[in-house]
């Protein structure tokens, strides 16, 4: 689909995607798991700019997930440095395009040194760009998310009785950002594999057969054109909205 071919007036502010199939695109090709990693660069920085041609404010990608350190330690290190990489080799580009980009997920001892001093960096960097905030979804996940968010809940004292649901947000990795209106995973498996648990509440769903590394704007714009049809009723009886 071309974005011309979209409502400009029922664009989402945010998209949330979930980055699959990169190994089957691989296999598929009689090549080792790690190339569908890399040929996964291309796909990001095209979907990147068709959410910019789009408007869309905020684009969050599963790129590691808490339970991807499961998997051989050599496809672990690889992602890890490819993440690195994507991340230096990338973020003039993003900076030069007003993109703010940031890290959502559990920094913690497993990810290498080097590799939280170049996401710290980078986020220092674009830290003020306004046109889209992209966030990288990295050792992340939902539950992970919602735990850490309870533990500084407590730290900060407050009393039994007193969470609310804005306790809850403000304590998310980042309390700015909007829910997804839609979440779009690749690679044909319907699942949302410990994504964005809280913020996912109401947002539609899109799934499609593409692998990751096929992915371009136009299935982008395709999600979207898929959303445009559908009817948010967030537990009332019309749309009203
Ligand atoms: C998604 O592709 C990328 C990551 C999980 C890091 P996969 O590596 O899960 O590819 P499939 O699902 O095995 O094809
Ligand atoms: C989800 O994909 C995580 C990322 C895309 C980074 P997985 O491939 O890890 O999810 P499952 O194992 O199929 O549920
Ligand atoms: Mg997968």
């Amino acid at each position: 689909m071309d974005l011309d071919q979209l409502d400009p007036d029922r664009i989402p502010t945010h998209v949330a995607l979930v980055m699959d199939g990169n190994g089957r695109w691989a296999q598929r090709r009689g090549l080792p798991r790690t190339d569908g990693h890399a040929a996964g660069e291309e796909a990001l920085l095209d979907t990147v700019r068709g959410a910019l041609d789009a408007g869309i404010r905020w684009i969050t990608v599963y790129a590691f997930s808490t339970e991807n350190w499961k998997r051989p330690a050599e496809e672990v290190r690889f992602l890890m440095g490819f993440n690195e990489r994507l991340l230096l080799g990338r973020r003039d580009e993003l900076h030069e395009k007003g993109v703010k980009v940031q890290f959502i997920g559990r920094r913690d001892w497993r990810v290498p040194r080097r590799v939280l001093r170049h996401i710290t960096e980078t986020e220092e960097m674009t830290k003020d760009n306004k046109v889209m905030t992209l966030s990288l979804a990295f050792n992340y996940g939902g539950r992970a998310e919602l735990v850490d968010a309870v533990n500084s809940i407590l730290e900060d004292g407050v009393k039994p009785g007193k969470v609310t649901e804005r306790t809850i947000r403000k304590h998310l990795y980042d309390p700015s950002m909007p829910d997804p209106e839609l979440m779009v995973r690749t690679s044909g498996e319907y699942r949302i594999s410990n994504y964005l648990l809280w913020q996912l509440a109401y947002s539609e769903l899109v799934f499609t057969d593409v692998l990751w590394p096929d992915f371009r704007r136009e299935d982008l714009f395709d999600a979207i054109g898929q959303y445009q049809q559908r009817e948010r009723r967030f537990g009332g009886i019309e749309n009203t909205g």
